[in-house]
């Protein structure tokens, strides 16, 4: 059987700094491929740091951060379950508004109408973030939409901007929600 394929979307959050050691290579060992696409911010990040390149060499496959023109091929294989990990509140907000202004966005909001590829977000956020006006309808309109959201005290307790511990990510809560979402 063809290894199931991985969707992982990231944007420019914390933690995005970590996703080749704690999860791209992580799924690779669980028999999965991984197709990444970032945002444009997170492309900027992580090619500052060289990961960008890194991912591309693990994962066997470019890198998404810009739309094909009209006459391309997808440079990716059919997507079996996509991760946006971790997702931004702006990410997030766009998600559930269905703004597609970037492929990362543009490929998600696919899954989420389309509702066959199952879809599971991590958002990295703090809790000024959850206090803006459109969060609650946002997570809503997500959870509603059959998106496997990876959120609560018990995976990732939130705290005001810049007083978060040093804190990792919850890795493992997320491989779990993938694996899982992908099964059903
Ligand atoms: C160093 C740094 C860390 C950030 N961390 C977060 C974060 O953890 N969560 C978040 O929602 N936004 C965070 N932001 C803000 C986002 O990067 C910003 O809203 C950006 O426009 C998101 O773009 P994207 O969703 O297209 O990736 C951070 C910004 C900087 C400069």
């Amino acid at each position: 059987m063809a290894a199931p394929v991985l969707g992982l979307v990231g944007s420019a959050a914390g933690g995005l700094e970590e996703i080749l050691p704690k999860l791209v290579e992580p799924m690779i060992e669980r028999g999965w491929r991984v197709a990444v696409t970032l945002t444009p911010t997170a492309a900027t990040w992580l090619k500052a740091t060289g990961d960008f390149d890194k991912i591309e060499q693990v994962t066997g496959l470019p890198v998404r951060v810009k739309p094909r023109l009209p006459g391309e091929e997808s440079p990716h294989p059919k997507i079996d379950c996509y991760a946006v990990v971790p997702a931004t509140s702006n990410t997030v907000g766009k998600l559930a508004l269905g703004l597609a202004d970037n492929q990362a966005l543009t490929q998600v909001c696919e899954a989420i109408g389309g509702g066959t590829v199952p879809v599971v977000v991590f958002p990295r956020i703090n809790a000024a973030h959850a206090r803006q006006p459109s969060w609650d309808s946002h997570t809503s309109a997500l959870t509603r939409a059959g998106v496997h959201l990876v959120m609560g005290d018990d995976v990732w307790p939130l705290h005001e901007p810049r007083s978060a511990p040093g804190k990792q990510l919850p890795w493992d809560a997320i491989i779990d929600a993938i694996v899982s979402a992908a099964q059903r």
